[in-house]
């Protein structure tokens, strides 16, 4: 029996969890969740919105299942997803974009996993503002060669063992010649350790641009906070949106598995969020764990439901049903093998 801790999060993450949980359940892994809370509607009935006893729960058991954390925009608290990452040192952001049957069909090959740097750069929160009126603010990247020497090599590690060919760097040296610069100096030097492993670098935007282009030249990516968050976004566009990519938070201690997307205010309580998302991201969680076995099951129900019942699917990806109609429909189909 394994524990771990399950925050549903803000927005569609209550509605999300639940799916996921149902199909964990049903496909017979044994899982003692923790539950704990956070977020912005934990921050209005507690006022903290990372309670202590969240933290404690985290400390203690060490893998956390998350849903979407709202942030407020402008002003307000800090994001709560940053501090769990900085607060565990969970430095390897992990997110997978892979096409899957029936969906996004705009592309029908990508398999890209991107490795995002996930408690530096621009996220660390120093930002002020330079004068008194409040027309010119300032904001400071951090790089640090141990941090970047730690995700490339989770990067290429991965790219070794995984036996995929390819490690693409994605900076801005050109310009952030220290910061980014460092990251890429850093990335070659890690990457001459791997002569087993095809490694390249590439300008942020030139990045963008070929991954919309020509996407299954790409493999493993790396890159620094910033760029791996607005990339893994556009990745999940190549297959098919938000509501189909995954994403794992690996520290050397703790692991937090969590979809790529946010809370979906515009959605949420209507029944309409797309679970596959969380759900793949509890898949990676159920690799971390050992459970191959029932994250393939899973995965091969997953893929069944999308190729044969596609109409009980969530809109965001062209079916007519509801999150529990997925959920459902995918249960029966682990029953049903
Ligand atoms: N890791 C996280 O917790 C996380 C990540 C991103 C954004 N956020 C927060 O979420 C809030 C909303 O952000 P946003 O609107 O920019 O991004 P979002 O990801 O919540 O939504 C973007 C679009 O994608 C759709 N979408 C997202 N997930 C979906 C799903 N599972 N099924 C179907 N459609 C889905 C939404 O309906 C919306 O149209 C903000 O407060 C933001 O800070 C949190």
């Amino acid at each position: 029996m394994h524990k771990v801790v399950s925050i549903p999060g803000d927005g569609i993450g209550t509605e999300i969890t639940a799916a996921v949980k149902q199909i964990l359940e049903a496909a017979g892994v044994r899982i003692d969740w923790v539950d704990a809370e956070a977020g912005e509607e934990t921050y209005h009935r507690t006022g903290t919105p990372l309670p202590e006893e969240t933290v404690k729960a985290i400390e203690e058991h060490r893998v956390v299942l998350k849903g979407p954390l709202t942030t407020p925009v402008g002003a307000g608290f800090r994001s709560i997803n940053v501090a769990l990452r900085q607060q565990f040192d969970l430095y390897s952001n992990i997110r997978p974009a892979k096409s899957v049957p029936n969906v996004g069909l705009r592309y029908k090959e990508v398999d890209l996993v991107l490795f995002r740097e996930n408690t530096q750069g621009l996220y660390i929160g120093r930002e002020h503002w330079v004068d008194e009126a409040h027309t010119h603010a300032e904001s400071i990247a951090v790089v640090t060669e141990e941090a970047s020497r730690k995700i490339v090599t989770a990067a290429l590690e991965h790219a070794r063992t995984r036996k995929r060919k390819k490690v693409t760097l994605v900076h801005k040296a050109n310009i952030l010649k220290l910061t980014t610069g460092l990251f890429l100096k850093v990335g070659r030097e890690v990457a001459e350790g791997y002569p087993d492993v095809e490694f390249q670098d590439l300008i942020v935007d030139n990045m963008a641009m070929q991954m919309v282009l020509n996407p299954s030249q790409f493999d493993v990516i790396v890159t620094t906070n910033l760029f791996g968050d607005i990339l893994s976004d556009l990745a999940s566009g190549l297959v098919g949106g938000l509501g189909v990519t995954g994403s794992a938070n690996l520290g050397d201690e703790a692991a937090m598995f969590e979809a790529v997307h946010g809370s979906a205010p515009d959605i949420a309580g209507k029944g309409l969020a797309n679970p596959v998302a969380l759900l793949f991201s509890a898949l990676m969680m159920l690799e971390y764990l050992g459970e191959h076995h029932a994250a393939m099951r899973i995965r091969s129900a997953v893929y069944g439901v999308l190729q044969d019942e596609k109409e009980l699917c969530t809109p965001d990806i062209g079916g007519q049903g509801t999150t529990q109609s997925f959920a459902d429909a995918v249960c029966e189909f682990l029953v049903g093998e």
